[in-house]
């Protein structure tokens, strides 16, 4: 399974990525540790490998980032599906050398419409904390819909945050995912 648009590539880990993926957790960790609290300091190859099996997150789809050149920029997913529903929420982050280009932009493009045309989801999410404006901004970026903040809707570094949830709908009119 691969996703592209021409620019970054989304395709599922294999273990050969795992000693890449955690070099690339570690090379963003300040920036991680605040909004995704599994980026720990011993974070390696072996966690790597579980977030792949869905050990973390069990019906996740996880995908990794390729930049042009084959190199791992990040990670993204669709969460487990909610079959009586089609609902279905994805996540991002992209290794911190790379941010401010437009790849996670790309990246939600991707997965949301993955989630929609091949996941049959009717309703794609977006949560993200308060606190975290570069994530909102690609939920804009992707013509996602602000719906409202849920309080203390996260659990970060033993902090609640309240968080926002935007939306997708395959039914969106004008829908530039699609
Ligand atoms: C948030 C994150 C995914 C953005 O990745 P990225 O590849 O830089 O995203 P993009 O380049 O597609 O878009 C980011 C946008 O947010 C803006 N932005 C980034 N940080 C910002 C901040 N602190 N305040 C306001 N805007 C910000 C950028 O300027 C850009 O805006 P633009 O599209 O108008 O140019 C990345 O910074 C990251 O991985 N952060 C840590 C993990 C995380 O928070 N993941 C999301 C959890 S919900």
């Amino acid at each position: 399974m691969q996703l592209t648009d021409g620019v970054i590539t989304l395709r599922h880990p294999n273990v050969d990525d795992a000693h890449d993926v955690a070099s690339a957790v570690q090379a963003s960790l300040a920036e991680l540790q605040v909004f995704m609290p599994w980026a720990t300091p011993d974070y390696g190859p072996a966690q790597a490998r579980q977030w792949m099996f869905g050990e973390f997150n069990p019906g996740e789809e996880p995908f990794i980032i390729l930049d042009a050149h084959d190199e791992i920029v990040g990670s993204c997913g669709l969460g487990p599906i909610d079959q009586l529903n089609r609902v279905i929420e994805l996540g991002y982050w992209v290794r911190s050398d790379r941010t401010g280009r437009g790849i996670a932009t790309r990246a939600a493009r991707l997965l949301a419409r993955h989630a929609i045309d091949n996941r049959g989801a009717m309703r794609v999410e977006i949560h993200m904390s308060v606190e975290n404006p570069g994530s909102r901004r690609v939920a804009e970026n992707i013509g996602a819909t602000y719906e409202g903040t849920m309080r203390a809707r996260l659990l970060l570094n033993g902090e609640h945050h309240d968080a926002e949830i935007w939306s997708i709908l395959a039914t969106d009119p004008h829908n530039p995912v699609l």
